[in-house]
């Protein structure tokens, strides 16, 4: 059985990462989506929350989806899940050179793990969980980056 892990802070999960999400479940058997906080930000929401979020809104993106958190290295959580590949989504060049270092150094600590990178959709390549939390924070609409829930649970932040 193939298993990919889709890592991420996910503070919150955006509509751009279900669409890559949603993507992804189709290419593999199973996929594992690691919750974890990257260790240069301070998040809105405790590991917990997002945990609790980002199952609610994977709950109908497909069968073979699990979420898990994890407070390791990448490369440990992808072995200690049995997964032979990461899914990373690239929405631009700025994407890209911090990607290509992550999985240059991933491939150094793990050479049997492979990073497999699917564009984003152009029209949700814009979004970013920081601009998000900083737009509903100045009063802005953010419907059209989150679902009605995360967007309730952002609003209920504030
Ligand atoms: N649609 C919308 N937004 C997207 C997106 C998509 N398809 N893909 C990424 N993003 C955004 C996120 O919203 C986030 O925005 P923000 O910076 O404004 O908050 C940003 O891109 C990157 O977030 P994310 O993809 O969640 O990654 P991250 O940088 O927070 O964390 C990890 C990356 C989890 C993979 C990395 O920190 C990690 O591997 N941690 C484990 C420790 C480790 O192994 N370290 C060594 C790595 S070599």
């Amino acid at each position: 059985m193939k298993t990919a892990i889709y890592p991420g802070t996910f503070d919150p999960i955006t509509l751009g990462h279900a669409d890559i999400i949603r993507r992804a479940a189709k290419l593999t058997d199973k996929l594992v989506i690691g919750v974890t906080t990257n260790i240069s930000k301070s998040p809105m929401f405790s590991p917990e929350e997002r945990i609790a979020m980002v199952k609610r809104e994977v709950s109908n993106l497909g069968e073979n989806i699990e979420v898990v958190g994890f407070r390791s290295l990448l490369v440990d959580f992808a072995r200690q899940q049995g997964a032979n590949a990461i899914i990373r989504g690239l929405r631009n060049s700025t994407d890209f050179e911090y990607e290509y270092q992550m999985t240059g150094m991933n491939a150094q600590m793990a050479s049997d793990i492979e990073t497999i990178f699917l564009m984003s959709d152009v029209a949700l390549q814009p979004i970013s969980s920081s601009l998000v939390r900083e737009i509903a924070k100045f009063g802005g609409d953010i419907s059209k980056f989150v679902s009605a829930s995360v967007k309730d649970d952002v609003l209920g932040k504030l």
